[in-house]
């Protein structure tokens, strides 16, 4: 079969490890008799600095025309004081294409467990996916500056919710029926709303599924102290993108953390780590959340044995201790190593 991918590099470490898509891709059509045809195109501070906007119609309108999207990371240092933001672009371009349903699975490899900062016997059994709400809340609502105030309007729709909560409660059904939505109901009204209906869900819907409520100052808690006793874990915007970088120490990197951002038509796929800034340019930057969100694509696409060709070649790296600076540091494993060491896996 044939592909057309959009390919989003962005800005610091984003093009070292978005080379990732174009050789991964290369090696999995050759193996598996498909075409793969990526092309690049600009977001972000890229694109500020190229076309003074963070999300070009052109990159957009080749979103929409792409079979799937990758994109890297977005922003930097060097847009802080700009007038037009980098992130604005990655934000207009999830909510264009309705992509509301982001997924990040926790993958824990038994072989980094000294990686993370966590003790063995409290790691041990740990295996969560969040279900984060991506194109709703306080990112969306309206953004206010009038003289010495700020405002951020926080909105949530029965709809919205509904949805989010289907792929989540979805999902359970998939693996150990077990749901933890995560809210801040004692307090937020869009909270409130958003258990009244993950509830009514659960209930008319999906009754074999066990669900739980809890505070998200509690669950940040829980994340360190009982890891493994998440399997679905469902929250609004905000919520979801904290919760999921602490949950990324949980893995020993946010360098391996994937994610997929789906809807109704198109996917969205992206490492859930950002720019890092501060090693751009140096060809460090671990590429195995970007090869592992290349995996989600595969799948989305359905193309199953693929994804998991993708994925066993990423644990067969770590086996074989190709661990850029951020898992092992003074490695002096750089970025395409680790990207050639997966190609070879493949
Ligand atoms: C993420 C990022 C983005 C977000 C930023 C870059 C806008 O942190 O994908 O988690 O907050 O959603
Ligand atoms: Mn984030």
């Amino acid at each position: 079969m044939k592909y057309n991918i959009a390919s989003l590099p962005g800005d610091g470490i984003g093009p070292e490890v978005a080379e990732a898509v174009t050789a991964v891709l290369d090696r999995v059509a050759e193996k598996f008799n498909h075409e793969y045809n990526v092309q690049q195109y600009l977001i972000g501070g890229a694109a500020i600095d190229e076309c003074g906007v963070a999300l070009p119609d052109e990159t957009l309108a080749a979103c929409k025309n792409a079979d799937a999207i990758f994109l890297a990371a977005i922003g930097g240092p060097k847009w802080d004081q700009s007038e037009i933001r980098p992130e604005q672009g990655l934000l207009k371009l999830r909510a264009e294409l309705g992509v509301y349903a982001n997924i990040r699975p926790l993958t824990m490899y038994p072989q980094l467990q000294s990686a993370s900062p966590l003790k063995p016997e409290i790691l041990a059994g740990t295996d969560f996916i969040i279900v984060r709400e991506l194109t709703g809340g306080i990112y969306f609502g309206d953004k206010k500056r009038v003289n010495d105030y700020a405002t951020d309007e926080c909105k949530y729709s029965v709809t919205e919710v509904e949805r989010i909560a289907r792929v989540a409660f979805d999902l359970a059904m998939q693996r150990d029926k077990k749901l933890t939505s995560v809210d801040k109901a004692n307090v937020l009204e869009t909270s409130k709303l958003w258990r009244e209906v993950v509830t009514k869900i659960g209930e008319t819907e999906y009754p074999e599924v066990e669900l739980h409520h809890q505070l998200v100052d509690s669950c940040a808690m829980k994340l360190i102290q009982s890891p493994s006793e998440f399997d679905v874990v469902l929250t609004e915007n905000m919520f979801g993108d904290i919760l999921s970088d602490e949950a990324s120490v949980l893995a020993g990197s946010m360098g391996l953390l994937a994610s997929s951002s789906v809807g109704s038509k198109y996917g969205l796929f992206e490492p859930i780590h950002g720019s890092a800034p501060d090693i751009a340019g140096q060809g460090v930057a671990n590429p195995y959340a970007s090869i592992l969100s290349i995996a989600m694509m595969l799948r989305w696409l359905k193309l199953s044995d693929e994804a998991d060709a993708v994925e066993q070649a990423v644990s067969k790296a770590i086996d074989d201790g190709i661990l850029t600076q951020d898992l092992k540091p003074g490695s002096g494993i750089s970025t395409s190593d680790a990207i050639g060491a997966v190609i070879n896996n493949i």
